[in-house]
């Protein structure tokens, strides 16, 4: 008999607008991410732009990569920008202490960085140095990328080859400062954030959103002293904020802790128990944002977690500080999930970035030095959802579905989001992403359509014999999306899903019907 699931989208009742900066990415001085990764050198035998690797940005641009946050992550603390620029033979070696202890030569540096988001299409979401940097670095190194017109570092630049400041959106005023970033207390970090925010200046007209670093996990002490520190409660008059956003980080693994457990081998036991933690990432939103809400009911400050994905031990053979790891059916069931949480929290989350787009933790693509590249099944998650990105949300509820049993608790196996985007006065589209985060057999699900005429345009699952198959370098497609077959009769949309898949059903919306 196979199982059953209920569910309604209301086509006419809309949210606010999903943000693109919800798909955002983030590369890390971290293993094979940057070095062999993004950048393999402009003398390299491997096709490349200028040192970029051309496969590599080629499979990104197919994903709309709307943002990329770099250098670090913790390499971003022991960062020192000026070291990272100029003649590329001239510039100074350090050691990446987080990370394999290796010889870090700078040779990708800022202008790397942002001829790579040019290739990209990325808004660039630039780190700062808080831990072991000065105010007065940061402050450079803001003039240098986005001050017009005459200024040291504006001069900096040119002689360095760059005559038009850059666009830099995005600032990072330090990372994990509870631990990697300084080790400090909530109070202390949330002071030294307004004294670096404050020396961000808006040059021209680059306007900075300015990122605080925030908790781990849902250590709401971190989002509580960060926005008592720029909100005044019972004020009349509200102060500008010097920052604009809080972090948050978030890795799922299968209860044990990060690095411990196989990215391939695990049990039945241990994916549900990823599916659990997967789903609680819905719970730390809630809480921040209910400290948010408390002091900001307005929404002006954002919500970011601009750290998430699976960490497992590395492959076996790898260098342990690499982070190198695989990437299965579960890893796409772990993004299906999050990126439905993101939807449904729109209203204060406003970024978000996977760690790490290459070669690192739950990556988009893995690569070899010899020139191969797989697409991992979480790209494929990335690109069946890239319609969501900047689309409006709409109004979904599962009605009946199946759990899926994890220590004695009932976890839901079906998870949906929806958005559409508006055309003329009487037509428009929709995207339904559905995730099924099942074991056991086939789920067949209804989805009452209410409130406008649709049908089927497009209908793609992403689904696997085993929830442990990987894309290799020998198979590289064992895991890629093919057609579903789903039909809309009488108002109802109806689609059968594999067990562990993530699918999506693409909408031509007509009339409405109430
Ligand atoms: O993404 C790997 C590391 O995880 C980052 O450098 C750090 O911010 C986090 O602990």
């Amino acid at each position: 008999m196979p199982r059953t699931a209920r569910a309604v989208i209301d086509l006419d009742v809309t949210g606010p607008v999903i943000s693109r900066h919800l798909y955002g990415h983030f590369a890390e001085h971290l293993g094979r991410c940057i070095y062999g990764g993004f950048w393999v050198g402009e003398d390299s035998p491997l096709p490349n732009v200028g040192g970029l690797r051309a496969d590599v940005v080629e499979a990104l641009r197919a994903l709309s990569v709307p943002n990329l946050r770099w250098p670090g992550g913790c390499f971003a603390d022991e960062y020192h920008w000026r070291d990272g620029i100029g003649p590329r033979e001239e510039r100074p070696t350090m050691v990446n202490t987080n990370w394999g202890n290796v010889v870090e030569d700078n040779s990708f540096g800022t202008h790397e960085f942002m001829a790579l988001c040019e290739a990209l299409g990325a808004d660039a979401y630039v780190n700062g140095n808080v831990g072991s940097g000065t105010v007065q670095e940061m402050s450079d190194w803001v003039e240098y990328l986005t001050r017009d017109g005459d200024s040291p570092m504006a001069r900096l630049r040119r002689e360095n080859g760059r005559d038009e400041p850059w666009r830099v959106p995005f600032w990072g005023l330090g990372n994990e400062a509870w631990g990697c970033g300084g080790n400090m207390s909530p109070e202390h970090y949330a002071e030294e954030a307004k004294r670096y925010g404050t020396f961000c200046k808006n040059h021209g007209d680059n306007v900075l959103t300015r990122i605080a670093s925030g908790a781990p996990d849902d250590d709401i002490r971190w989002t509580e002293a960060l926005m008592a520190a720029i909100t005044c409660r019972g004020c009349t008059l509200k102060p500008e904020p010097v920052f604009q956003a809080i972090s948050f980080h978030y890795y799922s693994h299968s209860g044990e802790g990060i690095n411990t457990v196989s990215a391939t081998d695990f049990t039945d036991e241990q994916y549900a128990r990823t599916v659990a933690k997967a789903l609680d990432i819905d719970r730390v939103i809630r809480v921040h944002s209910a400290v948010m809400d408390a002091h900001d009911p307005e929404r002006r400050i954002g919500l970011i977690c601009d750290e998430w994905g699976t960490w497992w031990s590395v492959e076996p053979g790898t260098n342990p500080g690499f982070l190198y790891q695989q990437n299965t059916m579960r890893d796409a069931i772990v993004a299906g999930l999050h990126l439905d949480i993101f939807h449904r929290h729109a209203e204060r989350l406003r970024m978000a970035n996977i760690a790490q787009t290459v070669n690192v933790l739950q990556a988009m693509v893995l690569t070899t030095d010899d020139g191969r590249l797989v697409l991992t099944p979480t790209y494929h998650v990335f690109a069946m959802n890239a319609g969501h990105q900047d689309a409006t949300r709409l109004a979904t509820s599962i009605l009946a579905a199946p759990t899926l049993a994890c220590d004695g608790e009932d976890l839901p196996a079906l998870s949906v989001s929806a958005s559409m985007r508006e055309g003329s006065a009487r037509d428009g589209s929709a995207l339904v992403s559905l995730t099924h985060a099942g074991l056991d057999g086939d789920l067949e699900v209804a989805i009452d359509l209410r409130g406008r005429e649709a049908m089927v345009r497009r209908a793609r699952v992403l689904a696997s014999d085993s929830v442990r198959d990987v894309n290799d370098f020998d198979a590289p497609e064992r895991v890629a999306p093919r057609d579903l077959e789903a039909s809309v009769d009488a108002g109802v949309l109806r689609v059968t899903l594999p067990p562990h898949s993530f699918a999506t059903v693409e909408l031509e919306l007509g009339a409405t019907t109430f």
